[in-house]
């Protein structure tokens, strides 16, 4: 069976961008796919994060991996600190990659520019390498990501290349990146030229959010002049944008949702329908998500078992690792 795997990062509220580009995809891939998810708990350290919001955030993530529909029996749900091979490896393959490419990912680019140069954490820095690690640690054929993490996974097939060319074996498998064809980017609602972030609460929509917020948020989304609902991200960024939403919620194409309003010349009416599209399908996550997140002991016993499962085959491909690169492994 292929392997897929990915993960989501503690940092900040998950908003509905993290749901439609990423969360929702991961049980589909279940079905088909030895499915590996996890917490990126390690990379949320990259920036500042106080301690009790890091804790809460991660066990959130849980219930919401949970309430999304992953099955704990067929999906290893785990946290990436409780695997040490995610940092073993890291501290190994970081030595393949270079300052150069690390220096042109967009997203650290972002990042860094809004800190002061002496506040730029080593580890932001070198955040590709430990998701690189993330991801060969698994032997994962497939990542299922939103369009902004596809570049760090461009980098890691970089790496694998560069790897397996040098030692001349296969000894990583090139992943592939998978982004999905409606919703990969999901833009603010009050900026639709910015995408929606968890790092920035202006018009984002929090999977925690109470569902008449939800509802508010939409209702007042900045849409653009005229009355057509097409599919525009240039000149209608905004009308685009809710068309994504709508599409991706309901499994449709925009072509398909486009026809659909193609009579409707009112944003009001239309707003309408994208929310509740979002309600229906955020309503009883929220429900389930309610029931997990006061189950702690249910919470521990899903984490203890994905880390020992997890582990079981990091091992393996960490002592592979070491004894191509010619560490001495006594066994
Ligand atoms: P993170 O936590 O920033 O985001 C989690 C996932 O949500 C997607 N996403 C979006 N998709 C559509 N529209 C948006 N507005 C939007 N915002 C976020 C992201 O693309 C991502 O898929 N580096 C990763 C976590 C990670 C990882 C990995 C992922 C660490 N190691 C290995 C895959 C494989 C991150 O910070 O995602």
């Amino acid at each position: 069976m292929a392997i897929s795997l990915s993960g989501i990062k503690p940092t900040g509220k998950l908003t509905l961008g993290n749901y439609i580009g990423a969360l929702r995809n991961f049980k589909a891939m279940q079905e088909d796919y030895e499915n590996f998810i996890f917490i990126a708990d390690l990379h949320a350290l990259t920036l500042p994060i106080d301690p009790i919001e890091l804790k809460t955030n991660t066990l959130d993530i849980v219930a919401f991996y949970l309430a999304a529909g992953l099955d704990p029996e067929k999906t290893t749900i785990f946290l990436q600190s409780d695997v040490s091979e995610h940092s073993e490896l890291n501290s190994i393959i970081q030595n393949y990659l270079y300052m150069g490419e690390l220096s042109r990912m967009t997203q650290f680019k972002d990042k860094s520019r809004k800190l002061n140069d002496s506040a730029i954490g080593l580890g932001l820095f070198a955040y590709p390498a430990l998701m690189c690690a993330d991801i060969i640690l698994y032997n994962a054929d497939i990542v299922p990501v939103g369009e902004d993490q596809k570049q760090h996974v461009e980098l890691c097939r970089n790496l694998v290349h560069r790897f397996n060319t040098r030692y001349g074996k296969e000894i990583f498998k090139m992943p592939e990146p998978v982004i999905p064809k409606v919703g990969a980017r999901i833009m603010s609602l009050s900026d639709p030229t910015k995408k929606m972030s968890k790092s920035d609460p202006k018009g984002d929509i929090f999977l925690k959010d109470d569902l008449n917020i939800i509802r508010k948020k939409i209702m007042s989304a900045v849409t653009d002049t005229g009355n057509e609902i097409l599919f525009d991200k240039e000149n209608k960024p905004g009308i685009s944008n809710l068309l994504t939403i709508y599409s991706a919620l309901k499994n449709k194409t925009i072509e398909e949702s486009v026809q659909e309003f193609s009579n409707l010349h009112q944003y009001g009416e239309f707003k309408k329908m994208v929310a509740n599209a979002v309600l229906d399908e955020l309503g009883p996550f929220q429900t389930r998500y309610k029931e997990i997140i006061s189950n702690r002991k249910y919470i521990n016993e899903v984490l203890e078992k994905g880390a020992i499962r997890a582990k079981k085959i990091a091992h393996k491909t960490l002592i592979k690792v070491k004894k191509t690169v010619g560490l001495y492994v006594h066994e």
